[in-house]
């Protein structure tokens, strides 16, 4: 059996204004009636999965709870950080603490910020990664892209893996190239997107943390073995994992490992990491516009204008964003959307 694993520890800086701390996206109901993080926990349900983890913030414990509930799952465990490392330290947490039961126990980890549509087919390509994993493959799912976003990892196709359908070796993993570097590596044909889910044996990786980034291994093992179970919640303990660095597995482990493996998945996937990418697969007017709430347009073309509350008006104004919430507003072109997070950094340092 596969355990899936949801990290749910994102604050969703650029899709501020909606997405807060407090608050943050995959909690919100962006696409359907339910939540991003509800939709994801929802994919790994079957015969072939055993109950899910979540990864998440401490203080959205009982946010998470209640969605959890909401959707009929009760028997999910729920590991608490009490601070947000960025994700290698929430899978090295995850991986450790299936271990404890079997190092051989392979985990399918999901970020709660995708939207898949074809739920059966993902299903069946986590069958065949499960396979490779087996064979102590690190697998991730790559995506044809179709635009040159400088906010995703790159994957370059290698070889056929022999006896697999649809899995690849990985010549070489890239995070967040620059636009020049995406542009470059689109107009190749050669390269996948990496959608941010990943499967792999607990062991693999663990083994790989130690080769690559021992010291935040350690750190997470000490914050895990010190750490206090009380119903559902497994509280991961603050003072070692304040120690532990900040850093993402794409940069920890994937760029470095030679385990790497890739599913070429052709899934409708998406990302809602920016307004753009919300924009890019919301459906839109004959203008090209994402329009909700109190909003009125007018020559306003490919934009995206959300209002809750204040009656907001858009006019001659092309490939824009403008979010109004109850405290704030937000004006970006859609092409600079991945930049709001410089924003929310700079208003975190102000106050
Ligand atoms: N538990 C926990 N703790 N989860 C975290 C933390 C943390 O401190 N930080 C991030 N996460 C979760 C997020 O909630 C999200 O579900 C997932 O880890 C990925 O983090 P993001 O911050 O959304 O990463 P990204 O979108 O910039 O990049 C990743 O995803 C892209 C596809 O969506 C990378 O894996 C890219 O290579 C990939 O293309
Ligand atoms: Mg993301």
């Amino acid at each position: 059996k596969v355990v899936p694993v949801i990290l749910s520890g994102g604050t969703g800086s650029r899709l501020w204004p909606v997405s807060r701390a407090s608050f943050p996206k995959q909690l919100w109901p962006l696409l359907t009636e339910r939540s991003m993080l509800q939709d994801t926990v929802l994919r790994g349900i079957g015969s072939m999965f055993t109950d899910p983890i979540i990864v998440c913030n401490n203080d959205h414990r009982f946010l998470i709870a209640e969605q959890l509930r909401e959707i009929g799952i009760e028997e999910a465990q729920i590991l608490l950080e009490p601070i947000g490392r960025n994700s290698a330290p929430a899978i090295a947490a995850a991986s450790l603490l299936v271990a404890e039961k079997n190092p051989n126990h392979t985990l399918w980890v999901m970020a709660a910020d995708a939207v898949v549509t074809e739920t059966q087919k993902l299903v069946d390509f986590v069958q065949e990664a499960a396979i490779l994993a087996k064979k102590k493959k690190i697998i991730t799912f790559g995506i044809q892209p179709t635009r040159p976003e400088t906010g995703y990892g790159y994957i370059e196709k290698g070889n056929k893996i022999d006896h697999s359908r649809h899995g690849f070796e990985v010549k070489a993993f890239t995070e967040k190239p620059n636009l020049q570097m995406a542009s470059q590596m689109i107009a190749s044909g050669r390269y996948l997107w990496n959608s941010g889910m990943f499967v792999f044996m607990a062991e693999t990786m663990l083994q790989e943390m130690q080769l690559h980034t021992p010291e935040l291994l350690s750190s997470v093992k000490t914050a895990i073995d010190r750490r206090k179970t009380d119903l559902c919640f497994e509280r991961i303990h603050l003072e070692d994992f304040i120690k532990v660095p900040d850093i993402s597995i794409d940069y920890a482990i994937a760029e470095k490992t030679e385990h790497m493996a890739v599913i070429a998945a052709d899934l409708t996937w998406s990302d809602i990491g920016s307004w753009d990418g919300l924009w890019d697969i919301s459906n839109k007017d004959e203008q090209g516009n994402v329009s909700m709430g109190k909003v009125f347009l007018e020559n306003t073309h490919n934009s995206y204008v959300r209002s809750e509350d204040v009656v907001t008006a858009v006019n001659g104004l092309d490939d824009v964003v403008v979010v109004v919430t109850g405290d704030a507003v937000l004006v970006t072109h859609r092409s600079k959307s991945q930049d709001v997070k410089k924003i929310v950094e700079k208003l975190l340092a102000a106050n």
